[in-house]
This record gives structure tokens, sequence and C-alpha cells, in this order.
């Protein structure tokens, strides 16, 4: 009988070896006449562990990681093919620690299958959640996700069911639902995992919301760089319409829905919502005034719902489970899981799903390990390129929105970069000034002209002249509250908390450092 093995496809395991793991693993059961299966699953999200081989036996999926292709002959020596003990063994996968830790609902299912596996994802509850939808009124899909406390993992937190209402209730027959899977925060990838791994949990969660708002037609418009994701995503729209998920007539109703991936325009302005409509129109990606909202006035000028990925994948289990499961996860106004990806100077960089609550430190050291370099953790960013600097003394802050909002901070989507005690945090606090300059459409004057000064005014402080840190403060004010969009008006948080926090780094001349 053959042997299933496992060897993730997803685009990070590929970038550190993990085709060719597959292929010396095929080559290497051939050549001593062993029987293999050999499955591409989605990654669990430990990067560090990746390529992370998993065979299956009776006693369950036993792990080996983080494989080389020069491993893969002294595996077979050892009897991997039956779970044998080796170096590299981890023992079942599932009581990996880091996965222990963790409570998975959006994420339940990554690594478990091919990701565009339709009978194994139906298999594992995947389209009760449709079905249970489709059951009940639009209205009443709308309640269920409003009471579920579900808030947008994009960044803003925006309640996704009040955002529903907003779009069911807008006058207009065609409306459109827009999956914002730009992904363009520094060390997010928990939309690309879910959409590699998992790509029918959007695919049901954009369908559940069509059906809820009205809408006919859904495009995912997919960050440039994600080809796997793109891939994946259309494979997996291929068999969910030859299987009636999409198309005419869904679950033999009369609700139809079409659904189109788009790649997106490889600029970071294009994620914020009326950008990324302006660009699916085929324009340039520049922000439009608000009012009137997406929900109102949105793609070809439709009532729209613009929702992220992490959001939309995270509906199906609301639906199959119920508001209240979902609820009962969290804490405060923070209700439901968090998909936090660790990322920059740490051991155990990857994704982690918590429910909301837990503490900054417990998450930078009884999961993440502390640094790579083994160094002291100075720094760490939340919430992307534009989010807050938090220092030692913020770490026992509590992984919510509210606990951060109290400190200064920011969830956005979840990514958290971590820096050890040789960074420069004024040369980070230039750095912000100088991505907002780059990524800047242009539109407002206080982010065009603002982040250009901002990195004039950084670099006379940072020569000396201490009297510019009043002109930077000014300055960060004017592009608070001046600018149009979060872009221009989030750019004063890495630079405000870096000289809150680490203002002895504004005061070291070039000379000494
Ligand atoms: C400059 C900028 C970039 C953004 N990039 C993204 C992105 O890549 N993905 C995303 O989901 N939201 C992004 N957002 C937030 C979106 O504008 C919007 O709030 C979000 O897609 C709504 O979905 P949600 O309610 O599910 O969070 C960005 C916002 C700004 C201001
Ligand atoms: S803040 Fe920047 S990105 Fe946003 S509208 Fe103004 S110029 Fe464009």
């Amino acid at each position: 009988m053959s042997v299933t093995v496992y060897v993730p496809r997803d685009a990070s395991a590929v970038s550190v070896g993990a085709d060719e793991v597959a292929s010396a693993i095929a080559r290497e059961a051939a050549r001593r006449g062993e029987s293999i299966r050999l499955r591409r699953n989605g990654s669990r999200g430990l990067a560090w562990l990746e390529p992370l081989v998993e065979v299956e036996t009776p006693q369950g999926r036993l792990a080996y990681g983080p494989v080389a292709t020069a491993d893969v002959p002294a595996l077979f020596d050892a009897g991997f093919l039956s779970g044998a003990a080796h170096t590299l063994a981890l023992g079942p996968v599932d009581a990996i620690p880091a996965l222990r830790r963790q409570q998975r609902v959006t994420a339940a299912r990554l690594g478990q299958d091919e990701g565009d596996n339709l009978a194994a994802y139906v298999a594992t509850g995947g389209y009760a959640g449709l079905r249970r939808a489709l059951a009940m009124s639009p209205v009443d899909v709308v309640a269920e996700v409003t009471g579920s406390g579900l808030r947008g993992r994009g960044g803003a937190a925006f309640p996704t069911g009040i955002k529903w209402k907003t779009c069911a209730e807008a006058a207009g027959t065609q409306k459109y639902i827009v999956a914002n899977a730009d992904e363009g925060d520094s060390g997010t990838f928990a939309d690309r995992l879910l959409m590699e791994g998992d790509p029918y949990s959007l695919i049901e969660g954009m369908t559940i919301a069509a059906y809820a708002v009205g809408a006919s037609r859904g495009y995912i418009y997919l960050r440039i760089e994600y080809p796997h994701a793109q891939q994946m995503l259309l494979s997996a729209l291929a068999h969910a319409r030859a299987a009636g998920w999409l198309g005419p007539s869904i679950g033999g109703t009369d609700f139809g829905f079409e659904l189109e991936v788009r790649m997106a325009a490889g600029a970071y302005v294009c994620g914020e919502e009326t950008a990324l409509l302006e660009s699916l129109e085929g324009k340039r990606g520049q922000v439009r005034f608000k009012p009137p909202l997406p929900a109102h006035v949105g793609l070809f000028g439709k009532p729209t719902v613009v929702n992220n990925v992490v959001t939309l994948a995270t509906v199906p289990w609301i639906l199959a489970n119920g508001a209240t499961a979902y609820r009962e996860l969290g804490t405060g106004n923070s209700r439901g899981t968090a998909l936090l990806q660790l990322a920059g100077n740490i051991r155990h960089g990857g994704l982690y799903e918590v429910p909301f609550g837990m503490s900054l430190r417990e998450l930078l050291y009884d999961i993440g390990g502390g640094t790579l370099s083994g160094r002291p953790i100075r720094a760490v960013q939340i919430g992307g390129p534009l989010g807050a600097y938090l220092a030692e003394k913020h770490f026992d802050t509590a992984l919510d929105y509210e606990s951060l909002a109290a400190n200064g901070g920011l969830l956005g989507h979840g990514g958290i970069v971590v820096f050890d005690d040789s960074v420069d945090m004024a040369e980070q606090a230039r750095f912000a000034m100088e991505f907002c300059a780059a990524e800047s459409c242009g539109k407002c004057t206080p982010c065009r002209i603002g982040s250009v000064r901002g990195m004039e005014v950084i670099d006379r402080l940072r020569a000396g002249d201490v009297a510019q840190e009043t002109l930077l403060r000014d300055l960060c004010d004017t592009l608070l509250n001046g600018s149009l969009c979060a872009l221009g008006g989030m750019t004063p948080y890495p630079v405000l908390s870096a000289l809150d926090h680490f203002p002895d780094d504004f005061r070291r001349t070039e000379t000494s450092r």
C-alpha cells in the first residue's frame, strides 16, 4: 500500500525549496521501489519549519522539518515513511507546540489538504455556512454577521455586519462584492496563506456576502506579487463553478453569483478601498473623496462591499457555527480570533491564530522564541508600515483593538515586525516618511509634499539641529489632520512613536552612529 507524504506548495515553502524536496522524495521513493502518494498541501503557517514534510501513518500525520533536499536519503534510511525517529522528526503535527497553542477558526483547514481540493473542503464542513445562509433570509444573514461581532481585518476594524447592512439597504439592483487581496502591509501574509491553502473559504464567504446584500458579481483584487495564489484561486473557482457553487443557480436556488480574479496594480495605495475601486475600473489608483461610501456608490458607481480576505474567509465559519460561538471568543469589542503574523527579526516567524487578548510579550517570547539574532527585542511595529512602534514598556499590552489603541498602537491587518537592539529608530522614522512619499497617490498636499519635507526635517534633526523636533511634530499634526486618507493620515504614527519612545536615537549625531 502506498504511503501518503505531504509537502507544502505555498509560495513561502516553495521559496525555501519545497518543490525540490518534493521531487527528491519522489525520486528517492522510485529508486528504492517504495510506493508513495505525494500530496502538495497548503502551509500550516510555521514558516521557520518549512519545508514541513508530513507522513500519514497509523498514528496520524507525523511531521519532519525543516527538510532540505540533502536530508531526503537519510530520512528514507531512517524509515520516515513509517514515522521512524530522525533528527528532523517533530512528532504528530497537531502536537507541535506552536500549533497546539492556537485556536484555529479561520485558518482551521490550513495545511490539511491541497487548497483546491473541493471534495476535501466539503468533507471538512465546507459550504455548510452557505447552505445555512441560503435557508435564511438575506436580512437574517446580515444580522448573524452583525451578531458575531466580526470587525474588518483589513485595517480599520469596521463592523462587517453594519457595512453589509448599508449596502443591502442601498438602492439599486446591480451590486458588487470585492475582496481586498492586495495585502501590502509589511510582515503580513495571512491573506496569501488563506488563498493558497484554503481558497474556498474566501469564495464561500464572498458568495454568502453576495446573497446577504443582493450582489450578483464579485471580484478578487489580488496582489500582483501573488502568482501562486492566483493559480490556486483560478483552479478553485473552476471547481466551484463545475460543482454548481458558483454561477446562475447556486445550491439549486434562484440566487446566482459570478466571481473573477483581477490582478492588482502593484501600488500600496491601491489597497485603500476607493483607490482599489478606481484601479478595478481600469483607472489610475487614486483615493476618492468619502462620502459617498463604497457601500452606496462603489464599483462602476454601484453599491459595493469591500472586505478583506480574512474577514470574508471567516464568514463561512460564523454561518456554519452560529454568531454566538464566534462572539464567545475574544475580549471586549474585539470578538473572535486574530490572525497574527510574526515577521522581521524573530526566531519562530509565522502565522498564529489566537483569540484576541493574548499579550504581546507572550506572542514575542513564548510563541515567537525571541529574536533570531539572539539579541534583546527593542522595538516592534504592529499594523504595517504606518503602524506605531512599541517599546519594551508596552510588551504586556493585550493584542486587541482597544488595548493597543490605549497604548497609541493599532492592530491593522495583524502584521508584527520585530527589531533587535541594533535598530536605529531615527532611521526607521525617516523610512516612514520615505515610504509615504514613494507610495502617495498625490491627491492631497499634506501627504504628497509633507512626506518629502518630513524626510528633510528628520535629516536635519539627525544631523544635530534639535530645534527641528518642534517642526517635525507640527508637520505630523498637519499630516494627521489634513490628509485625505490613512496613508498620509497614519504616517505620523511610526514617526511620533519612534520620537516618543526612542528619543535618544534622534539625538545621536551622524558621527556617533
Ligand atoms: C493606504 C492603505 C492601504 C490599504 N491596504 C489594504 C490591503 O492591502 N488590504 C486590505 O484588506 N485593506 C487595506 N486597506 C484598508 C481598506 O481601505 C479597507 O478598509 C478594507 O479593505 C475593508 O475591509 P475590511 O472591512 O474587511 O477590513 C488599506 C487602507 C489604506 C489607507
Ligand atoms: S493621503 Fe496620500 S495617498 Fe491618501 S489621498 Fe492624500 S495623497 Fe493620496
